[in-house]
């Protein structure tokens, strides 16, 4: 884990804002220029040499990702803007297909908006149940009480594997298990958990998933979805245009292409994929289980000097991954974050688009630091010497 490998870190920014987005690497940054200064041209439509390049580049990136979530085959890998509209089309090109009214979508309370309101909205438009899984005492999700919520109406499990306020790292190896022994369609949320922890979607039955690349060291708009074949030829896309058809005539006759680029409508976020590509390779460069552990090292580390500090409140210390979610009693968070800010350390404020959670914790807002490959204990330090001189959060308020 090389700092040096970030130029951003240069400047003595403390960044602790990683379930946002993540630092890009120089090597990724540099991927991106190659494309923009060496080849651009457009994929899928060239028969130059430069364009023929940008086919070879943006294709290969879907084998990286097969490979590093283990998916069947490349075919299952679908390019998208991120993980909003990769969840937005598994419920609105898919699950508006197959469910009925009253059939029951069960999510959890610590969901970020992306897995929530497109379930809402499916709601309104056809009348499924939304239910939640009750989270036990460190407002983690457990195996068991997703067997408890489980009826027999219950047609999806669609939860995060990490969430981005708790941070708890749900069992999806076991989740994905008790749904197909129930036969329930299992999607996952992986925003939070690419790029830190393993994922297996054949190991873990997971029928749908998505992620963003940005969270992951990679370019901001570009992300996946990856859905099991069978159900991805059964997903209609939210987009048509070009690329993305076989023919169409006048009479309206048409056919679109087969997956995956059938969802892959106009000219796509090629310099994205292609640094989402070279994302992958750094991350697996390092290994995803010394990421995780170097996380979990700096939260228990951060847990117990943030407990030495007075008047601190921390809301998910017992999850496992390198989330905190903590407040000063008495100060409004945003207040906390900009306080921070004034020692160049990053956090985030606020409800973090987790809007239902305040059910559950009992407050609304938060400040979240959430590490990544390049935090450090020394910057673990910083941000407890900060929070020791809380008595000057408003000194500078005018
Ligand atoms: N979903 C991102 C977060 O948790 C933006 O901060």
């Amino acid at each position: 884990m090389n700092r040096d490998d970030f130029p951003i870190l240069e400047t003595g920014i403390i960044y602790f804002d990683n379930g946002a987005t993540t630092m890009k690497p120089k090597c990724v940054v540099d991927k991106v220029v190659e494309y923009y200064t060496e080849y651009t041209s457009n994929a899928h439509r060239g028969d130059y040499d430069t364009s023929l390049r940008v086919d070879k580049e943006y294709e290969s990136v879907r084998t990286k990702v097969k490979n590093l979530i283990n998916a069947a085959r490349d075919e299952e890998i679908v390019f998208t803007k991120g993980t909003t509209e990769s969840l937005n089309t598994i419920v609105f090109g898919y699950m508006q297909k197959i469910l009925k009214k009253n059939d029951e979508v069960l999510i959890s309370k610590s969901e970020h908006a992306s897995n929530v309101l497109p379930w809402m909205i499916l709601k309104e438009k056809i009348g499924i149940e939304v239910k939640y899984v009750d989270l036990d005492e460190n407002y983690a999700v457990t195996v068991e009480n997703v067997k408890r919520a489980i009826t027999d109406k219950t047609k999806v499990i669609s939860l995060a594997h990490v969430t981005n306020v708790i941070g708890d790292i749900r069992d999806i190896v076991e989740i994905g298990k008790i749904a197909k022994e129930n036969n329930i369609l299992f999607v996952v949320d992986a925003a939070q958990s690419i790029g830190h922890v393993k994922i297996d979607v054949q190991k873990a039955n997971i029928d749908f998933l998505g992620f963003s690349a940005h969270k992951m060291l990679g370019p901001t708009g570009i992300g996946v979805l990856y859905g099991k074949y069978e159900l991805l030829n059964e997903t209609d896309t939210l987009e048509y245009g070009g690329g993305m058809n076989a023919f169409f005539e006048s009479d309206c006759s048409y056919e679109l292409k087969e997956v995956p680029w059938k969802f892959e409508a106009g000219t796509q976020n090629i310099a994205g994929v292609i640094g989402m590509g070279r994302a992958i390779d750094y991350i697996l460069k390092i290994g995803l289980d010394k990421i995780h552990e170097h996380e979990l090292e700096l939260k228990k580390y951060a847990v117990s000097e943030l407990k030495k500090v007075p008047n601190i409140k921390i809301y998910n210390e017992n999850t496992d991954s390198g989330i905190i979610a903590f407040n000063i009693d008495k100060v409004f968070s945003q207040d906390t974050a900009i306080f921070l800010n004034r020692f160049n350390i990053c956090v985030r404020s606020g409800n973090h688009c987790a809007k239902i959670l305040k059910d559950e914790i009992g407050i609304t807002n938060t400040c979240r630091a959430s590490f990544y490959v390049y935090n450090t204990k020394e910057e673990v330090d910083k941000l407890i010497e900060a929070l020791k001189r809380q008595d000057e959060v408003y000194d500078n308020i005018v």
